[in-house]
């Protein structure tokens, strides 16, 4: 009974603030008398679709499994938003609030709140800069921009284009994720282009990782610049910007585009000979990893796992971190993500991309 009513205060502190209540959309669970609630907000379902499928799921089952009441909402890119569901996670009396930052500003700002609150913190994903976070859980993701860089740097070579131009889509320059991932590829990249071996073409930010801009600012690059023969994406929502405008010039397949999230889309241009790779994140460590910690703190307990750290590189504090690997996924080896359980054969393998999905030895 406990669990009923504790569910129920919660849920009526978040009606006050007009939002879902926890029941409906967080994962729910029976607490245990010295347990205290996890709060979780996700940015967004737009940017990619990992967060309203993937984080969503894997937070919810692994609060569940652990018995830990958990209101996992979803700020919808909204930064007011944000901070409202934050306030009311906050009023609601979680222990623990994890968060994925719309920008440092906005989520420093919570943080700090949750702090003076006595509320331990969790950075999901994107580190918040200078937020002071307890904890950060992601991906090693300057790995993640190396590993989009190579991929492009191996789908030009096969096309043996003498010296093609590179257009690059960066994340969103709010995101230090975005930050990072472009440290990666041009590390990459650079070199390739001061041995002349690329020729560096248009390099632009798309603000909030939109796929509607990204589309008007590729759009806008392929007008000006005709010859562009690859296209850095930083993940698969700015790459199927970027491959709708080719498919439109009927250039999809010519110029390879790169991505990241292993997205259901992402695959399916990749099957099709339209994207060059993607980069696969094991949402379901990265969901079972912050779990855990959040479920160690919830339970007042000094988490182990958080074993390297991270440097804040602007408050220059070490961030006590879990990061993990993310693998490169190309024609060959999108099998791995189907095995993997992270995409389902039957959702990815649609009639357009049957042959090759027999082909790549998915069933
Ligand atoms: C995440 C990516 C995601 C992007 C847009 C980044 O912070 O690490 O996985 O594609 O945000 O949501």
């Amino acid at each position: 009974m406990r669990k009923g009513l504790f569910a129920c205060a919660a849920a009526g502190s978040l009606i006050l603030g007009g939002l879902t209540a926890c029941g409906d959309d967080g994962g729910s669970g029976s607490g245990g008398s010295d347990t205290g609630k996890v709060g979780v907000i996700l940015p967004d379902t737009k940017s990619s679709a990992r967060w309203a499928t993937a984080d969503l799921t894997y937070l919810k089952q692994a609060f569940a499994a652990a018995g830990v009441t958990a209101d996992i909402q979803n700020a919808q890119g909204d930064k007011t938003q944000f901070q409202t569901i934050a306030e009311g996670m906050i009023s609601s009396g979680v222990k623990v609030l994890m968060i994925v930052n719309l920008d440092s500003g906005t989520g420093k700002a919570v943080l700090d709140k949750a702090r003076t609150a006595g509320i331990a913190t969790i950075d999901y994903d994107r580190l918040t800069l200078d937020g002071g976070a307890d904890y950060y859980v992601s991906f090693d993701n300057v790995k993640v921009g190396e590993l989009q860089g190579q991929g492009l740097a191996d789908c030009l070579a096969a096309k043996k284009y003498p010296k093609p131009v590179v257009a690059e889509l960066n994340g969103s320059p709010t995101d230090n994720n975005a930050t990072l991932f472009a440290q990666g590829y041009n590390s990459v990249l650079d070199p390739k282009y001061a041995d002349g071996t690329f020729t560096k073409g248009p390099n632009q930010d798309v603000p909030d990782w939109d796929g509607a801009q990204a589309a008007t600012i590729f759009e806008q690059m392929l007008t000006e610049n005709r010859t562009i023969k690859g296209v850095l994406a930083a993940n698969d929502t700015l790459g199927n910007a970027a491959i709708g405008i080719l498919k439109k010039n009927k250039l999809n397949g010519q110029v390879p585009v790169t991505g990241q999230d292993a997205t259901v889309q992402g695959l399916q241009n990749i099957l099709a000979g339209d994207q060059c790779m993607t980069v696969y994140k094991a949402v379901k460590k990265e969901a079972d990893a912050a779990a855990e910690l959040a479920i160690a703190l919830a339970k007042e307990q000094k988490p182990s796992t958080a074993t390297s750290t991270v440097k804040d590189p602007t408050s220059g504090k070490d961030v006590p971190s879990v990061l993990l690997d993310p693998q490169s996924i190309t024609k060959d080896n999108v099998k791995a993500v189907v095995d993997d359980g992270y995409v389902k054969a039957a959702e990815l393998c649609v009639p357009q991309v049957a042959k090759a999905c027999t082909e790549a030895g998915i069933s």
